[in-house]
């Protein structure tokens, strides 16, 4: 057998991009993953293009390749992902280093794309194909794998936020089938897995077709319910609008779905919510979380925020914040406003750096004095801890709870992928400490 090739991937951005290395690496067959770039022989970049900062830092790690590429001509690199979607041939041309480019609805062609670009041409795949992307990627290796695992089950985005790349970057909302997710969920509890986090971009309008007609995200999560060996159920990331009774009733009823809901809202004002092309208001949005609380009243709930959107007032902002304050975060993203080229805010008026900053200062101030709160009030309180490394303490194991804390147990006495009662004794910035019960 030839030695095998060494495959180096950085992953940039959402959990989607994680889930999408994972696949290019299987389907990069010949080829093993190495931790660093220095000794591979193919440089893959997954990227981001959600927000400007995201963007450049392709271009910034392209150049610290120069070097090494300039030492072994051999050594092919790749950008995939959004950024790759959305800039790729101006990729190709302001970066001749670049071998490869492939977006992320055609990258189960990367086996064909590499073999192009071994014979020194440039390969570009950008569109969004017609075939099944997962059904190509189907024969995957068995190889044991650790205690928790992403499974994408539905991508793109028809919304349109006014602000946004992700309809542009990964195309139309797209469902996967109900059996080949539910293959998929088999294939890797069989491999050690013991909690599934669903991923889509707009996850909770998931309608993928199933036995009888199309399923919701809920009847998918009973399914799921019922695979033996799979302790947990997550799912992110869900829009407001698509928020249904049968997935309330599922936070409610379902054992194995976590009480863990992150449900972006991203503004507090109505008139910005509008600008954005959200089609929820703050309104809709808390009802949401009243469904929620009343169906699981210990969820925790986690937001994302954008401050300095176009015109967004001091009002506007108070708004926010007065959101913030009556929903209770106990975990949550914000950001400063980017501009993105092409999308609709980039035209408009903008909010000056210097108030954004100022902003999202105040609004992160916030936000973390919930989350203190929310985790001090654990303290005293059990709970259930999935382990998924080593502490750095001999002894020690980490895990998160089912409300998604990392939290660190002394002496555990446990393996990685054990599910352990604990009491929780401690809560520091971003973590709780507990012992065996
Ligand atoms: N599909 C998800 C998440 C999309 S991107 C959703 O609809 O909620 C993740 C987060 O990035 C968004 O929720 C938003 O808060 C942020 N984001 C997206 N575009 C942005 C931009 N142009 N500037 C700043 N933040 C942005
Ligand atoms: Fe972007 Fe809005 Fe779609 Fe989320 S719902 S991916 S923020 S366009
Ligand atoms: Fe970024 Fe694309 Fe995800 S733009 S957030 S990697 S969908």
């Amino acid at each position: 057998m030839p030695m095998a090739r060494k495959l180096y991937i950085k992953t940039y951005g959402c959990q989607m991009n994680v889930y999408d290395s994972e696949r290019m690496a299987e389907a990069l067959e010949g080829y093993e993953q190495t931790e660093t770039p220095d000794d591979a022989d193919m440089i893959l970049l997954n990227t981001c293009h959600i927000r400007e900062k995201a963007a450049e830092k392709v271009y910034s790690e392209l150049g610290r390749y120069k070097g090494l590429k300039a030492e072994k001509p051999d050594l092919k690199i790749g950008v995939a992902g959004c950024v790759a979607q959305a800039e790729g041939e101006e990729i190709m041309r302001r970066q001749p280093m670049v071998d490869l480019v492939v977006g992320p609805q055609s990258y189960h062609r990367l086996p064909e794309l590499e073999a192009k670009a071994r014979t020194g041409k440039k390969a570009l795949d950008t569109e969004f194909p017609e075939e099944d992307k997962f059904e190509r990627l189907k024969n995957r290796p068995k190889a044991k794998r650790g205690p928790t695992a992403f499974l994408t089950v539905q991508e793109g985005c028809d919304k349109f936020c006014a602000f946004c790349v992700v309809p542009y970057t990964r195309g139309a909302e797209v469902s996967r089938p109900v059996d080949q997710i539910l293959t998929e969920a088999r294939d890797l509890v069989e491999r050690g897995v013991r909690e599934i986090t669903l991923l889509g971009q707009n996850v909770n309008a998931y309608h993928g077709a199933g036995t009888d007609g199309e399923w919701s995200l809920a009847r998918l999560i009973w399914a799921l319910n019922d695979v033996d060996g799979l302790e947990r159920i997550r799912f992110t990331t869900s829009h407001p609008n698509d928020m249904t009774d049968d997935l309330y009733d599922a936070h409610g009823r379902c054992e194995k779905l976590m009480p863990y809901l992150h449900l972006p809202v991203q503004a507090g004002s109505d008139k910005i919510l509008k600008r954005m092309n959200r089609s929820h208001t703050a309104e809709s949005y808390l009802r949401c979380i009243e469904k929620l609380r009343a169906a699981r009243p210990d969820i925790l709930i986690s937001g994302d925020f954008i401050v300095g959107f176009p015109e967004e007032t001091e009002e506007d902002f108070q708004a926010t914040l007065d959101l913030i304050r009556e929903v209770r975060y106990g975990t949550a993203y914000s950001f400063k406003y980017s501009t993105r080229p092409g999308t609709p805010a980039a035209e408009r008026d903008q909010v000056e750096e210097s108030v954004k900053t100022d902003r999202l200062y105040r609004l992160q101030a916030l936000l973390s004095e919930q989350q203190q709160e929310i985790q001090r009030a654990m303290v005293g309180k059990q709970v259930s801890v999935l382990f998924e490394r080593e502490g750095r303490l001999p002894g020690q194991m980490v895990g998160k709870s089912e409300y998604l804390h990392a939290v660190h147990v002394a002496d555990a006495g446990a393996a990685i992928g054990d599910l352990v009662r604990v009491e929780v004794i401690d809560s520091s910035t971003n973590s709780l400490a507990a012992k065996l019960v």
